[in-house]
């Protein structure tokens, strides 16, 4: 294949063993292209002239592994994705069950925090009395987004509550709609790898959501991750996983209560 900047199947192989390494996240062969076209803009941004010569930077500078870290990651994600899932956290509050702290542990852009937050106010009542949520993820430009809160139009378009928790943009914001602050005060945003070895959140939480990220390590950091997630959650606490992320391999921790849903025991 033709391209501006050499690059070998040993380049794919580092780039991939390094993000291993820091994120857990684990590469398939096909993804050398992929590898590619995200990492150029660093090289063209850093005057690079090769991919081997990017790797050979990135072990002298270890303030670039968030870029790369930042460049590599997926993070795909909606509103209300997996709908079932903000059901089953509704009716866990109208159960009676207290929730008053909620971590969303790989929240990308935000609109999982966001859409976690109008579930908690819409079962509040108000958003004084709605509870509070961690938004963490590994990547700190999704983090920022996320912080912002500013969204094309077309993303909450079928958004029934969106008069309630949008406000339109105006002058450069037009065609884009931004959170209104009561919503964005209920969420705090930190920087975390799930493979820290300390969470920097207080035990105890109600709900987490870890959805749409462990997909990405192998089973046994999955095990590895879920255990110290779940060192977190009160016992009776919600633990919400991605639709391909099944855990019922785990009946004496977390008994299963829906679609990939667990009540922790
Ligand atoms: C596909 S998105 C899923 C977003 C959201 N949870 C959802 O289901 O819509 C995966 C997210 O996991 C994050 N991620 C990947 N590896 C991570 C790690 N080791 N620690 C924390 N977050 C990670 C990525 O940055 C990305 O934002």
């Amino acid at each position: 294949m033709d391209r501006e900047f050499p690059y070998t199947q040993a380049d794919f192989n580092k780039v991939r063993a390094f993000l291993l390494q820091l994120t857990g996240i684990k590469l398939a062969d096909s993804k050398d292209s992929l590898v590619y076209s995200r990492l150029v803009p660093r090289l063209r941004k850093l005057k690079l002239n090769s991919i081997g010569q990017y790797i050979d930077y990135l072990g002298k500078h270890p303030d670039e592994e968030e870029h790369f870290i930042n460049c590599l990651t997926t993070n795909l994600t909606s509103f209300f994705r997996e709908p079932h899932h903000f059901e089953i956290l509704s009716d866990f509050i109208a159960s009676g069950e207290r929730v008053e702290r909620v971590w969303c542990a790989a929240s990308s852009t935000g609109e999982e925090p966001y859409s976690i937050a109008m579930t908690l106010v819409s079962a509040a009542g108000s958003f004084e009395d709605a509870a509070h949520v961690i938004a963490s993820d590994i990547d700190s430009n999704v983090l920022r987004h996320a912080s912002d809160g500013i969204y094309p139009l077309d993303k909450i378009d079928t958004l029934e509550q969106k008069k309630i928790f949008f406000m339109r943009g105006k002058g450069s914001n037009i065609g884009k709609a931004r959170v209104r602050p009561e919503l964005r005060k209920l969420l705090e945003f930190q920087r975390i790898n799930l493979f820290d070895e300390e969470y920097p959140v207080k035990a105890g939480l109600d709900v987490i959501f870890c959805r749409n990220v462990m997909i990405y390590f192998d089973k046994s950091n999955q095990e590895k991750i879920l255990l110290k997630l779940l060192s977190k959650l009160r016992p009776g606490g919600l633990y919400i996983a991605g639709h391909s992320e099944n855990f019922s391999q785990f009946p004496h921790l977390i008994k299963p209560i829906g679609r990939t849903a667990y009540i922790k025991l």
